[in-house]
């Protein structure tokens, strides 16, 4: 099924975390829109979070990746493909310090196929209007100090980790396509994200569904680390804002304004979840491993764990320009995001459990092994 005048777009990673809230907000509030869904389906992207919106043929799934310079020249040719937001990303920190060869494969060497793709058919076969829309991290500019002002648009890069490293070469090759040869850009840098479909290795899906199944809380170093965070919504919200109004060639930062220490976050969470499973005999039967669900607390599975190597002590962002530019503020709070979350996570046990199948928790335990084994000196954080 077709609509001329909704463009189909293409959408990386469409099956990981913020690319399926992406399109499955895309889908929902415009009935016209079309979106086709490159997605190499690795262990962080599940079919299963947009396979519902298949079957009225405005969602194309594509199971490929975007290393495949022919693959994506095809789509944007046969497709008529005139806008990319690209997702697609090794996003796990953990793992890039375990692992870091695919980050540099996918989030640069992919990313590079992706722009000179667009640049061969939208530059060159098929001069017109475009846009490549790059979704990128806050990691970027490395680490705060408490009293450091937030990051802005003009904070120099100091990646810390190799998945921060990977995406800032991302960034820069970006930037360069838009410089040197003209390709119409945007790139957004935005802190972390948290809400429905999200891979539980990131903290707040994992302690989530750790509580609910009584297991521990791991805790890396002592807790005083400091994100910002943001609901995956008003991401999505900031990202077609972009679209919609942004300057090509613009950088923007997209924050939550909400700083959290880990440790304060995980006894909030601790406490949504004791509020919701205390009181509610149907949870407290689904769940009987949760501590909540025999009347204690989910944060006396609390434990600290060794720290991360190189662990960024603390992100904080200047949204000024996003909002003076463009109007975009997050609509969320903590407390409703975060409660929004919760419910989402109780309500999708199919999901869940299909997520925590033997090669998540082989993964988990396999870090946690290699944690206490691999690093025995936590290595001296270089200055800024
Ligand atoms: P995710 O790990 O949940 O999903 C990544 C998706 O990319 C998966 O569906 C995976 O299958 C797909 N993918 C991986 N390699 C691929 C390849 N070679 N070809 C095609 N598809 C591939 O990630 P996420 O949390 O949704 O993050 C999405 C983007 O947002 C990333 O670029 C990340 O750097 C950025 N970002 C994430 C956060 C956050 O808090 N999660 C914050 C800021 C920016
Ligand atoms: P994470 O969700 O991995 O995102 P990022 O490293 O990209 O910020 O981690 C968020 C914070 O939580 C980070 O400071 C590391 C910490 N953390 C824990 O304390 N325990 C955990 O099990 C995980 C996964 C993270």
């Amino acid at each position: 099924m077709s609509n001329s005048r909704t463009p189909e777009i293409l959408v990386t990673g469409g099956a990981g975390f913020i690319g399926a809230n992406f399109v499955r907000r895309r889908l929902a509030s415009d009935p016209g829109a079309r979106v086709c869904v490159l997605d190499a389906l690795t262990y962080a992207g599940n079919r299963e979070s947009v396979a519902d919106l298949e079957s009225d043929g405005r969602l194309h799934f594509v199971h490929g990746d975007i290393r495949d310079g022919e693959l994506v020249l095809g789509l944007l040719r046969e497709r008529s493909i005139r806008t990319i937001v690209h997702f697609a990303a090794e996003s796990h920190v953990d793992r890039s310090i375990l692992g870091p060869d695919a980050f540099v494969d996918t989030n640069v060497v992919g990313t590079h196929e992706l722009l000179k793709a667009a640049r061969t058919v939208w530059l060159d076969e098929a001069p017109g209007t475009h846009r490549f829309h790059h979704v990128s991290t806050d990691e970027v500019y490395g680490s705060l100090e408490p009293d450091d002002p937030a990051f802005s648009e003009t904070t120099p890069y100091a990646p810390n980790s190799p998945y921060a490293a990977s995406k800032a070469a991302s960034d820069h090759l970006v930037r360069a396509y838009q410089h040197t040869f003209g390709l119409e850009t945007t790139t957004s840098n935005c802190s972390n994200n948290y809400g429905p479909f999200q891979f539980p290795e990131k903290l707040i899906p994992l302690v989530l569904m750790n509580m609910l199944a009584g297991k521990s809380l791991p805790i890396y170093g002592d807790g005083s680390n400091v994100r910002d965070w943001l609901f995956v919504e008003d991401h999505c919200r900031g990202i077609e804002a972009i679209l919609e109004r942004g300057a090509p060639g613009r950088v923007y930062n997209i924050g939550g304004l909400n700083e959290q220490r880990n440790i304060d976050l995980v006894r909030l969470l601790c406490e949504v979840v004791d509020g919701r499973l205390s009181g509610d005999a149907e949870l407290a039967e689904r769940f009987p491993d949760c501590p909540a669900s025999r009347g204690d607390r989910c944060d006396s599975l609390i434990t600290f764990v060794k720290d991360r190597p190189g662990h960024d002590r603390r992100y904080a962002i200047d949204a000024t320009r996003i909002e003076n530019e463009l109007g975009f503020r997050p609509v969320e709070t903590f407390e409703t995001g975060l409660a929004k979350t919760v419910d989402w996570y109780l309500a999708n046990g199919e999901w869940c459990a299909r997520i925590a199948d033997g090669s998540y928790r082989e993964w988990i335990d396999r870090q946690y092994a290699e944690r206490t084994e691999t690093f025995p000196n936590q290595p001296k954080r270089v200055a800024r």
